[in-house]
């Protein structure tokens, strides 16, 4: 079995980024200077699979335009003699095969990973929570693939989580079967602290099974009047098997200021042309001699 389409889901309301989420999808969000989906792409394109499906929303043009032709800048950056960005743009557009489905109706994760099903087919995909932004060495969903290279079955990303943040993930009940994998007995969408089944949580990757779909559609709205597809990933224990990966690579949730921001100095100290600089600023502002000040040091 070979996973050669992931659905990118970017369809939700950015809630906890309003206001500025009240007319920027909080996938355009920049992180550097790409914005947050581009990473999504880019890691669905560095783990093999060219086939993308992204799930927007009504008022979510801005993700569609982003990866079109732009004839009239690119025609502009040609005769500016900017040949460095004209290739820049020109590889947006070829990045991956992409195709969009709307989810006319917020009805949650699941059913907006139910509505790409006739665009996905009848194998096993991939489905990336594009706010989840994951450094590491080798691409997450890479690593994921190779597990399911032996396993062959759903596989879902996790990390290990703080006791009081589990109301914040999908949350899995563990039986380890090698360092680092486990086989899942059971999931609950974000419990409260002392009702978790353990402190792995469930990080915005997964690899899945076409069974899922059934699955998704049997499932009654869950916390927060969603459908969840943590929920539908429950019910789907009873037919198929279900393995979690502790992956390698540091985790950002940057659906929030808080950790939009720590991905935002994390990603500009990698950068050559930035972390000099960046480096020399926060040094002076954690000091407490504000750079722009006339006593500044
Ligand atoms: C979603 C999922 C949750 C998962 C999380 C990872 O929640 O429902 O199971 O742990 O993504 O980021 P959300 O963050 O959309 O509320």
């Amino acid at each position: 079995m070979k996973i050669d389409k992931a659905v990118i889901v970017a369809a939700g309301r950015g809630t906890r980024f309003l206001p500025v989420t009240r007319s920027i999808p909080k996938e355009m969000l920049p992180l550097v200077n790409k914005p947050l989906i581009q990473y999504a792409v880019e890691e669905v394109v560095a783990s093999g699979i060219e086939r993308v499906v992204i799930v927007a929303a009504p008022g979510k043009q801005s993700l569609v335009d982003y990866f079109s032709p732009s004839p009239e800048l690119e025609s502009f950056l040609e005769e500016r003699g900017k040949a460095e960005l004209l290739g820049e743009i020109q590889r947006l557009g070829r990045l991956a095969d992409i195709s969009y489905v709307i989810q006319e109706e917020r009805l949650g994760l699941g059913h907006a990973v139910l509505t790409a099903r006739d665009a996905v087919g009848d194998g096993p995909f991939a489905v990336l929570l594009p706010d989840d932004i994951i450094d590491s060495r080798v691409p997450v969903l890479r690593q994921m693939m190779d597990v399911f290279g032996r396993c062959q079955g759903n596989i879902l990303a996790v990390r290990r989580i703080g006791y009081r943040e589990t109301s914040k993930y999908g949350v899995i009940k563990p039986r380890e079967v090698s360092p680092g994998l486990y086989r899942v007995e059971g999931l609950v969408e974000k419990p409260e602290p002392g009702e978790a089944p353990s402190q792995l949580g469930v990080v915005g990757r997964y690899i899945l099974m076409p069974e899922v779909f059934d699955a998704i559609s049997a499932t009654p709205p869950g916390i927060g009047g969603e459908i969840q597809l943590t929920d539908a990933l429950g019910f789907l224990l009873a037919k198929q098997d279900i393995y979690a990966l502790e992956f390698e690579g540091v985790r950002y949730d940057t659906g929030t200021p808080q950790g939009w921001l720590e991905a935002q100095i994390a990603f500009a100290m990698k950068n050559p042309e930035l972390s000099l600089k960046l480096k020399q600023y926060l040094g002076r502002l954690l000091q407490g001699s504000h750079p722009f000040r006339r006593d500044a040091g």
